[in-house]
C-alpha cells in the first residue's frame, strides 16, 4: 500500500551505483530510499538528491523498512558475494510475505537459485536482475536483465522501464526468464565484454607496435571505427582513452598504467560454465587466461630479456588500418556469436526459456557491450525464431565472409612480428573449425580406443565399435 509517507522504491547499498540508480529512480516521478550503514554515504545522497523528485536516505534499517509502501520493493546493490546474504538475513525478520527483494549486483547464478529458493520458503519474491553500464548507466540509464519470480515482475516493470537506457525508445530491460535467468545472462554479457576488450587490446598493440601509430593517431583510428559497423561503446572509449592527457606527469595516461589486468571473476565464471555446459567459448576464454597471464609482470618482464623478437617488419599505417577494421568486427561478431550460443545451450539446461532476440535488443544501449551490430543480431534472431547459432544466419554469413580475410592477414602481420593476439586467434579458429564438416576428431576417437578400448562411433553404419589395435 502506498501513503503520502511512504515511499514506493527502496535500495540498500549506496555506492556510486547504488546513488546514481537510486537518483535515477527519484528523477523518473518514483519516490524512493536509499539505506546504508555508512552515514557519510547517507549524507552523500542526501546532498546529490535535493531537488531531484522525493528521495530519502537513512543509516536506520528499522525507518527504512517500516517507511516503504506494501508490498516493499527492495533492490539490494552491495558486492556480490557474502555481504548480498547477510543484507538478506538482517532484513528478513523486518519484511512480511509478499514483498519483494532484487538483487542488482553480479552475484553467481547458483548463488541467485540457492537465495530464491530460500526466501521463497520465508514467502518473500526474489529477483534477480543484471544490471549494466557502469557508474553512468546507474545515473543515466543502464540495460537492465532481470530474472525470477515472474508473478511480481509487473510491479517492478514499471521503475526498470522508466529508469533503463532507451534504444529508438525502446526501454533496454525485459523480463528474462525464471530463478537466476537475469544473473546468468548478465554473466554471459559479461563475459562477451572480457572478449571484446581483450581484442581491442590486442588492435592496440598491433597498431602501435607493427603500424607504428601513436596515442593521437590510434585515438583518431578507434574514433573513425566508431563511426562505422563497430560502433559501440568500447570502441567509442577506447579512443576517447587514447587523448587522456596524464595529471600527475607529462604525456599520455595510457602509457603510465600498469599493464595488469585485475578481475572481479564474471567472465571467468562465463568460461567454466561453458566448460560445464559443453559449449566452446574460446574468446572468453582466452579473454580470461590472458587476464592471468598479465598479472605474471615479473616473470613476463624477464622472460622479455631471454628470448629475440622476430625481425618483424613495419606495415604501412593505413594498410593496417584497414585490415583491423573488419577483423575486429569479425571478432566481436565471433565472441557475440560463442555468447548467445551458451544462452541457447543454458536455456534447456536450465530451463530459462530464454529468447535471444529480446537479450540482444536490451543490450543495444546501456551496457557496456552495446554495438551497432547488435541490432542486426538481434533482427537475426528475431527474424528466424529457430536460429540455432548467430553463424548459420543468412544475413551474418555475408558479413562474416567479408571480413574473414582480413582476420587472417591481421593474424599474419601479427604471428610474423612476434605480436601475442590470442583472442583474434582464438576467434578465427573457432570460425574455421565451426565452419569444418570433419575435423581431426575422428583421430582423437582412435587413440582413445587404442589406450582405453573407449570405443568409437563409425560414419557409414550405425552402433559402438572397438579395435584391437
Ligand atoms: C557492467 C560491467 C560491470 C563491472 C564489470 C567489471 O556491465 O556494467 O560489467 O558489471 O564493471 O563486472 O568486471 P571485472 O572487474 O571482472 O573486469
Amino acid at each position: 500500500m502506498h501513503t503520502e509517507n511512504t515511499y514506493e522504491f527502496g535500495l540498500i547499498g549506496l555506492g556510486v551505483m547504488g546513488r546514481n540508480f537510486i537518483l535515477n529512480v527519484a528523477e523518473n516521478g518514483i519516490s524512493a530510499q536509499g539505506y546504508d550503514l555508512m552515514p557519510e554515504k547517507v549524507e552523500a545522497l542526501r546532498e546529490e538528491g535535493a531537488g531531484i523528485g522525493r528521495i530519502a536516505a537513512t543509516s536506520d534499517l528499522n525507518t527504512f523498512v517500516s517507511t516503504l509502501s506494501t508490498p516493499r520493493k527492495i533492490m539490494l546493490l552491495v558486492p556480490a558475494g557474502k555481504i548480498v546474504d547477510q543484507v538478506i538475513e538482517e532484513l528478513l525478520p523486518k519484511l512480511e510475505t509478499g514483498d519483494i527483494l532484487i538483487d542488482g549486483g553480479n552475484s553467481h547464478f547458483r548463488d541467485t537459485d540457492r537465495r530464491e529458493a530460500y526466501l521463497q520458503s520465508k514467502g518473500v519474491f526474489f529477483i534477480g536482475a543484471g544490471v549494466s553500464g557502469g557508474a553512468e548507466g546507474a545515473r543515466k540509464g543502464p540495460s537492465i536483465m532481470p530474472g525470477g519470480a515472474a508473478e511480481v515482475y509487473p510491479e517492478i516493470q514499471p521503475v526498470f522501464e522508466a529508469v533503463a537506457a532507451r534504444y529508438k525508445g525502446k526501454p533496454c530491460v525485459a523480463y528474462l526468464g525464471p530463478g537466476s535467468a537475469g544473473n546468468y545472462v548478465k554473466m554471459v554479457h559479461n563475459g562477451i565484454e572480457y572478449g571484446m576488450m581483450q581484442l581491442t587490446g590486442e588492435c592496440y598493440q598491433l597498431l602501435a607496435q607493427v603500424g607504428g601509430l601513436k596515442n593521437g593517431a590510434l585515438s583518431e583510428v578507434f574514433g573513425r571505427w566508431n563511426q562505422g559497423r563497430l560502433e559501440s561503446f568500447l570502441v567509442e572509449i577506447t579512443s576517447v582513452i587514447f587523448r587522456q592527457k596524464d595529471t600527475l606527469d607529462t604525456g599520455a595516461l595510457i602509457d603510465k598504467i600498469l599493464d595488469k589486468a585485475r578481475q572481479k571473476g564474471t567472465g571467468k565464471w562465463t568460461s567454466q560454465n561453458g566448460m560445464d555446459l559443453g559449449i566452446p567459448v574460446p574468446t572468453i576464454d582466452i579473454a580470461v587466461s590472458m587476464r592471468a597471464m598479465s598479472a605474471l609482470k615479473a616473470d613476463r618482464e624477464t622472460a622479455d630479456q631471454l628470448y629475440e623478437k622476430p625481425q618483424g617488419s613495419l606495415v604501412d599505417e593505413a594498410e593496417l588500418e584497414s585490415v583491423c577494421e573488419p577483423a575486429l568486427y569479425f571478432a566481436f561478431v565471433m565472441t557475440y556469436a560463442q555468447g548467445l550460443h551458451q544462452l541457447s545451450e543454458a536455456s534447456v539446461e536450465y530451463g530459462y526459456d530464454l529468447n535471444l532476440a529480446t537479450i540482444s535488443e536490451i543490450w543495444r544501449a546501456g551496457c557496456i557491450i552495446r554495438a551497432r551490430v547488435l541490432d542486426d543480431i538481434s533482427s537475426a534472431f528475431r527474424e528466424e525464431p529457430g536460429l540455432r547459432h548467430l553463424l548459420l544466419s543468412e544475413d551474418f554469413v555475408r558479413r562474416v565472409s567479408q571480413c574473414v580475410p582480413a582476420a587472417r592477414i591481421a593474424l599474419q602481420h601479427a604471428i610474423r612480428n612476434g605480436i601475442p593476439m590470442p583472442a583474434l586467434s582464438a576467434s578465427l579458429s573457432y570460425f574455421d573449425a565451426f565452419t569444418t564438416g570433419r575435423l581431426p576428431m575422428n583421430l582423437i576417437q582412435a587413440q582413445r580406443d587404442y589406450f582405453g578400448s573407449h570405443t568409437y562411433e563409425r560414419t557409414d553404419r550405425e552402433g559402438s565399435f572397438h579395435t584391437e589395435w
